[in-house]
């Protein structure tokens, strides 16, 4: 058992590189994957627990507040909580905070990787690609630092009303959403948004993706595919896609990466 244990979501990357990162600042760690319900819940014996995840349309993503409340942690663990977004952390920390009481939480912003809504680069503070990397691993070294000698944040993480009207509305637009995926004609039948589909919602028919009803609206196969080929209706036809530099499909749908 390691000693400590990161559940992570993520979608582009961004959150699984940002908790690798952390994960090498704190030796012995395992990192287990919660885009669906983790497989290994029980992190009694771990003497740290974090959870690093996105804010997704003012909140958690999609299914994640399930898998906070599946995770049993010790009572006297150290447990964290960073979050990633574009624009505002939104109110994942709070809701992760009313399940499992945070020590030390901490946001940070990266490229954006919901391009139906804006292309990736707009993010606040704005910077490109490279420098938003840049910041999120200087970042992590200093939440893995803290984390380490054991920093309290001591107040609670915001609940801003505004996000939680919005998280609540989200949870609607999603399946629209997910109605507009549309195939075009530069697939090639590879089936990596099948692999990297979170809910198993893709399957591939003919040599073309075809889309289920279950769809968390992550975009990882939009943002996965090498080819550009599926789009969100018209308006993503033009935005480029983004994925974290250092993270690939294998890992992110893998069940759990320990770092040493
Ligand atoms: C469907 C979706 C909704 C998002 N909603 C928000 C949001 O409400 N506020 C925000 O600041 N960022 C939002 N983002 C941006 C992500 O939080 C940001 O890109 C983050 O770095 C993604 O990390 P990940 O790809 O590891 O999950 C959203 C991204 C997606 C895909």
């Amino acid at each position: 058992m390691a000693e400590n244990i990161i559940y992570c979501y993520s979608a582009t990357g961004n959150c699984l590189d940002m908790a690798k990162n952390i994960a090498k600042g704190l030796g012995d760690t395992e990192i287990v994957m919660m885009r669906s319900l983790p497989q290994k819940t029980d992190a009694t014996q771990a003497k740290r627990v974090g959870f690093v995840f996105s804010c997704n349309g003012g909140g958690l993503p999609m299914g994640v507040e399930d898998s906070m409340r599946a995770v049993r942690i010790a009572p006297d663990a150290y447990v964290f909580g960073i979050v990633q977004y574009a624009g505002y952390m939104g109110t994942g920390l709070w809701q992760l905070n009313r399940i499992h009481p945070l020590s030390y939480w901490a946001g940070a912003s990266h490229q954006s990787g919901c391009i139906w809504l804006m292309p990736h680069t707009l993010m606040f503070p704005p910077l490109s690609a490279k420098a938003a990397q840049k910041r999120s691993e200087k970042l992590a070294a200093g939440f893995a630092a803290d984390i380490k000698e054991g920093k309290l944040t001591g107040k609670q993480p915001p609940k801003n009303a505004l996000n939680a009207f919005e998280s609540r509305a989200f949870v609607k637009i999603i399946p629209m959403k997910a109605k507009k995926y549309r195939v075009n004609e530069s697939c090639i039948g590879c089936g990596t948004c099948a692999r990297v589909c979170p809910r198993q919602n893709i399957h591939i028919v003919g040599g073309i993706p075809i889309f289920g009803q279950d769809c968390i609206g992550c975009l990882s196969c939009i943002q996965f595919c090498p080819r550009a080929a599926l789009d969100v209706g018209g308006v993503t036809r033009k935005r480029e896609r983004y994925t974290n530099p250092n993270v690939t499909a294998a890992e992110l749908t893998s069940e759990s990466i320990y770092v040493e």
